[in-house]
């Protein structure tokens, strides 16, 4: 399966990028580059494939490179490459809107699209301060959230976040008013697949909350409905019941951080059908293109839009938010094709049916070895936790770097690693992901 590279005939430095969430200097001593993509598989720089574990970053759900997604782009940017949306527009954000509507729970269906999950996470709690503002409750402004969320890098999404290194040093930025519940992990769970039985009542940590800061102060209670990227904390049976339960009680939004979650990775078109809780806001991106072109997006109850922009005297902008990119046509008709390709493939209901031969081949490979001291999954997503070597994320750090130099592409965050592969792999790619996992722990 070698592939031919065009080889790289300038000598590239690698100083001047300074690479996100990666240890530079290391990275930089020995690169791992990739340079080629298609379906299952990146290639490296030296032709070596490269099997793709985790759909790049949970991205692209189609498999790589996608002709049909690489056609609808190309042709868009020779016919229309921007649009400032800031008072015009283009009718392909109008008609992704309407399509994505169709797939979204009934209700919430008014989009507002940005360009990153960072930027949707800040985004939908803009609109919850607006909202609330317009209905007159303007001292609703605290934000609950909750340990182990990963709600994105910029502000807002750094305060909403419960991992403590994205954390730590920016602690006198940001939202001040948040509020973290307990996440999910008991250590009871281990080794559960799918929802665990216990922990249902950790949904309670939001009671205590509207107790003790008072529901008049709260805007929205933000969760992903399966913590993805600290390692596929699946919730408690009843806890994200639990958690819309006391929203309805205190008028209290819940949002839905989806952006791992959307777009058939729980074996539903979202976490919100998998659960069958529906939250008031929704929060997505990365699949939204498959990858292809940066792309972000709110779904929003028609009645919060409703009630900014009628709030608003006629002629007058309703909602002061928005990017230079809101909408690009490139992200636009990637993010087009990309949904056609989930739609004529049945993707979500293939990842809903390839979902029990993928949790338990992972659960089967790895149950026994002993640095593995938990594995969790759902859907289309399984992460184990290494037990950690001197310090907590050397080991996990480690296992991507030497899994890559096997062929294997695997996501790790401190000691968890996190199964997420396209949902065209074939059973054939998970027992390839499986076996060689297996293979490179069993040598630590
Ligand atoms: C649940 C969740 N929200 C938000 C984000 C941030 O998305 P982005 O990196 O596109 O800004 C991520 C990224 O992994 C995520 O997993």
């Amino acid at each position: 399966m070698k592939q031919e590279i065009p080889p790289t005939n300038k000598p590239i430095t690698l100083d001047n990028h300074w690479m996100p969430f990666t240890p530079n200097r290391d990275f930089k001593a020995n690169p791992r580059l990739m340079v080629k993509a298609s379906g299952m598989y990146y290639w490296s720089q030296a032709g070596q494939p490269i099997l793709d574990a985790s759909a790049g970053l949970f991205c692209c759900a189609a498999g790589h490179c996608r002709p049909e997604i690489a056609a609808a782009i190309s042709q868009q940017a020779q016919t229309l490459d921007y649009v400032p949306h800031f008072q015009s527009a283009h009718p392909t954000s109008f008609t992704l809107a309407e399509k994505l509507a169709t797939i979204l729970p009934s209700g919430l269906d008014r989009i507002f699209f940005t360009n990153s999950g960072s930027e949707s996470i800040d985004t939908a709690i803009k609109i919850a301060i607006a909202y609330f503002q317009a209905k007159g409750q303007g001292t609703r402004q605290r934000f609950i959230s909750r340990e182990r969320a990963y709600h994105g890098v910029n502000i807002g999404g750094t305060a909403l976040g419960g991992m403590t290194n994205n954390r730590r040093i920016y602690g006198g930025v940001g939202l001040a008013q948040v509020a973290h519940l307990r996440h999910t992990w008991l250590a009871d769970n281990k080794f559960t697949l799918g929802q665990p039985e216990q922990g249902k009542e950790l949904a309670e940590d939001l009671q205590r909350f509207v107790t003790l800061y008072g529901a008049e102060n709260i805007a929205a209670c933000v969760v992903e409905p399966i913590a993805g990227s600290t390692g596929t904390l699946v919730p408690p049976k009843g806890y994200l019941e639990r958690l819309r339960e006391i929203c309805d009680q205190h008028s209290i939004l819940l949002i839905f951080d989806e952006v791992i979650t959307g777009f058939g990775r729980t074996g539903n078109a979202f976490g919100t059908d998998s659960f069958g809780v529906k939250p008031d806001m929704m929060t997505l991106a990365k699949a939204l293109t498959n990858g292809a072109v940066p792309m972000g997006a709110v779904a929003v109850k028609r009645e919060i839009h409703d009630t900014i922009i009628n709030h608003a005297p006629a002629g007058a902008m309703e909602f002061f938010h928005g990017y230079t990119y809101s909408g690009h046509p490139l992200a636009c008709a990637a993010a087009h094709a990309a949904l056609d390709i989930y739609q004529q493939e049945n993707l979500f209901e293939r990842a809903g049916n390839l979902s029990a031969y993928f949790l338990t081949t992972v659960f089967n490979s790895l149950r026994d070895l002993p640095i593995i001291t938990d594995i969790r999954g759902y859907g289309m997503m399984a992460s184990f936790d290494l037990a950690p070597a001197e310090s907590v994320g050397l080991r996990g750090a480690e296992l991507q770097k030497r899994l890559f130099w096997a062929g294997m592409h695997l996501k790790t965050t401190g000691d968890a690693g996190i199964i997420a592969p396209a949902l065209i792999a074939e059973k054939s790619h998970i027992d390839e992901i499986c076996q060689r996992l297996r293979d490179v722990i069993q040598q630590f």
